[in-house]
């Protein structure tokens, strides 16, 4: 088995390579990002080529490639890697909206992949964990609608802000003063800012209407009631959602409850029992990275009919959010050894 990262390098990249060798030890992997160079990675150096080789007449054909570009070039690059044979799976914004193209979460809706699928769509970092937790509940409870608010880390901007962010943080933090004026009002560390970025006429960022849209798409709900309202914390790795969920029927509790801690309804989800939240940060995430942390479910007190409820979902934007799911959605054309990345 041939696979290809494409965005080696990158966050996403980096992390897929890791489980590429749980899932598919044997498989030969071939690395690209913006240049040749070399990649030292968990004690290891890796090779990794230009991406533009694979425009070549005689690139190498493969079985499956994974995508963690900006948009710009996975449009180039996606293109030419199906007509090279591969099965691909892209990571960017690109080819959400194309009602071609599934747009899947394992776990979720992934029994759409089948061996007839060439393109899959990977969703946004914070709607993946979303999802985990709705679906399962959906199917039990319908669903009217959903809102929601998310503090987001700084690693969901690529590396080279990941890398600036932790500069300005530990400059920060050694001249802090009580309030925080050491850290620049605009910028990630030490400060909450509005997911801001593309903000068109709607009022709302392109981070929170991707969320929307495409938790309309994954849950096949077009009219599904939904609003998002994103910001990003001065968190290295980690988003943190706090939803408030009203379904077409009445909730019991630990109905829900157990729904949700139960792997065979809800795949990929820890349930964290307790309102209080224990075991539901950012950083815990971080220790778990392959799941959705689900908690605080509380009944939302503005209803009264009992349909509505309050709840938490974390999860590791670079893994769950991203390569975990991208590496579960190519199990269903190819099965993984290791069952925790195998997609039902
Ligand atoms: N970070 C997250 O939490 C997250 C979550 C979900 C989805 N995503 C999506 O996944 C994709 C990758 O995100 P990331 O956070 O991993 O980004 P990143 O850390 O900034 O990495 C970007 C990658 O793109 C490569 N690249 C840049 N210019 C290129 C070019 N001209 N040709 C070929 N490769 C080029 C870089 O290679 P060099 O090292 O050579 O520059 C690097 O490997 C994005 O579409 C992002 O929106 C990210």
């Amino acid at each position: 088995m041939r696979i290809c990262i494409l965005g080696a390098t990158g966050l996403v990249g980096r992390e897929t390579i890791t489980l590429i060798a749980r899932a598919w030890p044997g498989a030969t992997l071939a690395l690209f990002a913006s240049r040749d160079q070399e990649l030292a990675l968990d004690g290891k150096s890796y090779e990794v080529l230009a991406a533009s080789r694979l425009e070549a007449a005689d690139a190498p054909r493969g079985d499956l490639a994974f995508v963690a570009l900006d948009d710009e070039h996975s449009k180039r690059y996606v293109p030419r890697l199906l007509e090279l044979g591969y099965r691909v799976i892209d990571k960017s914004n690109t080819f959400r909206a194309d009602p071609k193209v599934p747009l899947v979460v394992a776990g979720a809706n992934s029994d759409i992949v089948d061996d007839a699928v060439r393109l899959v769509a990977n969703p946004n970092c914070t709607t993946i964990p979303l999802m985990l937790a709705l679906s399962p509940l959906r199917r039990e409870l319908g669903l009217s609608a959903v809102t929601v608010s998310t503090y987001q880390a700084v690693s969901g901007a690529g590396i080279a802000t990941l890398d600036a962010f932790l500069a300005a943080s530990r400059d920060g933090y050694q001249g802090l003063d009580r309030l925080g004026l050491p850290f620049k009002a605009t910028g990630y560390a030490g400060n909450t800012v509005p997911h801001n970025g593309g903000t068109d006429e709607s009022g709302f960022s392109s981070e929170e209407r991707k969320l929307m849209f495409e938790s309309r798409k994954i849950l096949a709900m077009p009219a599904l009631d939904v609003s998002a309202q994103c910001c990003r914390v001065g968190v290295a790795v980690g988003h943190y959602e706090n939803a408030w969920i009203t379904f077409e029927r009445q909730v019991d509790l630990e109905r829900v409850a157990s729904i949700l801690s139960n792997p065979a309804e809800a795949p990929f989800v820890k349930y964290l029992p307790g309102a209080a939240g224990e075991g539901l940060s950012a950083l815990h995430c971080v220790q778990d990275r392959d799941r959705a942390l689900v908690g605080r479910l509380r009944p939302d007190p503005r209803d009264r009919d009992r349909k509505s409820v309050c709840l938490t979902v974390v999860a590791d934007n670079l893994r769950l959010g991203a390569a975990t799911n991208a590496v579960r959605i190519a199990t269903r054309w190819f099965k993984s050894a290791d069952p925790d990345l195998q997609a039902p």
